[in-house]
């Protein structure tokens, strides 16, 4: 062994002792770790029986309460003379006339005009017309697949475009052609029967397939029972049950709400 062997060996023993003295102090203050930690334990801690309880009785509370004072979830409960447990008022209803004064304003009057009196020689009137208050199956043809071609109305000649309605053509809803035609029949001193929806289905199960536009003359062949005027002279002959019920239940909400 040379001298500078020994030297290496006598270094490397001296950081051999530095090492231990370091692992001694690492394994002390692990210790002092460790005795301040709780010992880990296996298995669980149960929930407190008591909140269990506590948990359950709020859970029946809550329920109770809400049965109470829910209103009975219904739409008129923040009304001041709500009452709980009196018969369900009818929500608000739109009359079909109504809807098709939306709609006549919204689709019809930029051709027919607001007033219904259309503009001489190019759109024809709707007031007074026998196209309009006539059979209610030529008005739901006309709606649903358009006219084009001459057409006499009130004298005189029109020969123009009038847009389909239908599912071919601006598609509105059935409710919504029901609606319009019932205002056109009824509006400025108009007086034909209304075209409900369940009519206009019929009428829109019958020309929905049809792609061209009516002409004038072909509009009054092989027409159906005009069903307006059918139900209109029904509801006349017997005096409508509905009616009345209608009447006896807003009575009822009436006296329930003084
Ligand atoms: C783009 C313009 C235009 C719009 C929009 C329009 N029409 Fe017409 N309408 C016409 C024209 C034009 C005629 C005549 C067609 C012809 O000459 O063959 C006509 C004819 C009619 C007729 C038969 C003739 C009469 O005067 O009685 C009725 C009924 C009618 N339209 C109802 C309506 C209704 C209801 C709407 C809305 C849902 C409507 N129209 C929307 C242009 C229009």
């Amino acid at each position: 062994m040379s001298d500078k062997d020994t030297e290496q060996a006598a270094g490397s023993r001296e950081s051999l002792e530095q090492a231990a003295m370091q692992d001694e102090q690492v394994q002390d203050v692990h210790a002092q770790l460790l005795r301040e930690k709780e010992e880990p334990t296996e298995g669980f801690s149960p929930i407190p029986i008591l909140l269990l309880f506590v948990f359950g009785a709020l859970s029946f509370w809550a329920g109770v309460y809400f049965v109470k004072y829910s209103g009975e979830y219904r739409w008129d409960a923040y009304n001041p003379n709500f009452k709980a447990g009196v018969k369900k008022a009818p929500p608000p209803q739109i009359s079909l006339f109504d809807r098709g004064a939306k709609v006549y304003r919204a689709q019809c009057a930029q051709c027919h005009q607001a007033n219904g009196n259309g503009i001489a020689g190019v759109y024809p009137p709707l007031v007074a017309s026998d196209w309009v208050t006539g059979h209610s199956e030529t008005l739901a043809r006309i709606l649903i697949n358009g006219l084009n071609g001459p057409i006499v109305v009130k004298g005189s000649t029109y020969n123009g475009n009038m847009p389909a309605f239908g599912p071919g053509g601006l598609n509105l809803r059935p409710v919504e052609i029901a609606g319009v035609l019932t205002y056109i029949r009824q509006e400025w001193g108009n007086d034909a029967p209304e075209i409900d929806t369940a009519m206009m289905d019929t009428h829109l199960a019958a020309y929905s397939a049809r792609s061209t536009p009516w002409q004038a003359d072909e509009l009054r062949r092989d027409l159906g029972e005009d069903l307006a005027l059918k139900a209109s002279t029904e509801s006349k002959a017997a005096p409508a049950d509905t009616e009345t019920a209608v009447e006896e239940e807003a009575q009822a909400i009436g006296s329930a709400s003084m």
